[in-house]
């Protein structure tokens, strides 16, 4: 009995053997598998003779049985493996056309901002940043702003409330990036080199040329024996590089509390036949100095100050600062 069923189990493998060669995709070699090794396949019920066969054989087929399943699935495993899973439900067209994603721009904001930053990084300058939220002694009384000038107004300036203020102390949004100057000159000595991007707060109306909310970068650059000629060279250098070699500027009196003399930078608009201005600048006043223990008789420096929104609507011809915030993707999509 046994050895009729070693024959059997013999032509059941040779016929196997036949038929995989001849398969050639994954759904063919599922059909094998299914004919051969589910459980009501051909396969499986040859289990059931162990039961019926003498004890002392039943080693013999129990080995064998367990030899041909391995095989089985050995071959069909390397089958499966080279045509891959089973494809079920519907095909896929992998030759349509996809549905296109929208790809975001970088805001035209900060891509004004990379650019502004890589210019004076690039001359050595090194990144600072600031609270937005600041004490009114960095914003106004370390720089050297009075205490009755109009810019601390509170028709000019947006105070925090209350319980932002600590004993004797007053709290706003700061309206400038200057107060940024004030705490690096506090923290660090001289060679100081920095630039201070970020937002700024006044108390505007928003229309075409205002916000309330609007960005700023401050410059500043203390050291033995900077001059005024430092100052012109490198804001010359930095209008040249962001609009062209070509520009024309000026340099016109000014003033602003913290710097002695001071200056406004106009660029030249041939398309609009006048000149706009670019920035505030001037050389640190002496008196800034003493009141943050820098020796004023030993260093001296230069400071600047620009609108980014300024610069953008300038370089990319945007007439109106709204678009800026307004998020329409049919502007933003441009830049
Ligand atoms: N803080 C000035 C403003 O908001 C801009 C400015 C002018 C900054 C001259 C400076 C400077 O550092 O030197 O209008």
């Amino acid at each position: 009995m046994i050895e009729a069923i070693l024959n059997e189990l013999e032509a059941l493998k040779h016929k196997f053997d036949e038929q995989i060669v001849a398969v050639n995709s994954a759904n063919a070699v599922e059909a094998l598998r299914i004919q051969y090794l589910a459980r009501k396949g051909e396969f499986p019920q040859y289990f059931k003779k162990l039961g019926e066969v003498p004890a002392e054989v039943r080693p013999q087929l129990g080995q064998k049985l367990n030899e041909l399943r391995d095989y089985l699935e050995a071959a069909l495993n390397a089958k499966k493996e080279l045509f891959g899973q089973v494809t079920r439900g519907p095909k896929v067209d992998l030759t349509l056309s996809g549905i296109p994603r929208r790809l975001g721009t970088r805001h035209p904001l900060l891509k004004t901002l990379d650019e502004i930053k890589s210019i004076f990084i690039a001359m050595g300058f090194s990144v600072e940043s600031g609270p937005l939220a600041e004490n009114d002694y960095y914003n106004f009384e370390a720089l050297n702003i009075p205490r009755n000038h109009p810019s601390r107004d509170m028709q000019d300036t947006l105070y925090l409330s209350d319980p932002m203020r600590e004993e004797g102390e007053t709290y706003l949004l700061r309206t400038h990036t200057s107060p940024v100057q004030v705490r690096t000159m506090l923290k660090q000595k001289p060679p100081i080199r920095i630039i201070a991007p970020g937002r700024v707060f006044r108390k505007d109306n928003l229309d075409a040329t205002h916000s309330p909310v609007f960005h700023q970068i401050e410059g500043l650059y203390v050291d033995e024996g900077v001059t005024m000629g430092d100052l012109k060279g490198v804001l010359l250098a930095y209008a040249r590089k962001l609009l062209g070699r070509d520009i024309k500027v000026r340099f016109r009196p000014s003033y602003f509390p913290f710097t002695e003399p001071s200056a406004e930078l106009d660029v030249w608009f041939p398309a609009k036949n006048r000149w706009m201005e670019l920035l505030g600048c001037g050389m640190v006043n002496p008196a800034v100095f003493d009141m943050l223990g820098i020796d004023s008789e030993k260093y001296t420096g230069f400071a600047f100050g620009m609108g980014i929104e300024r610069v953008a609507m300038t370089k990319y011809a945007i007439d109106d600062i709204r678009y800026f915030y307004d998020n329409d993707v049919r502007f933003l999509q441009q830049f």
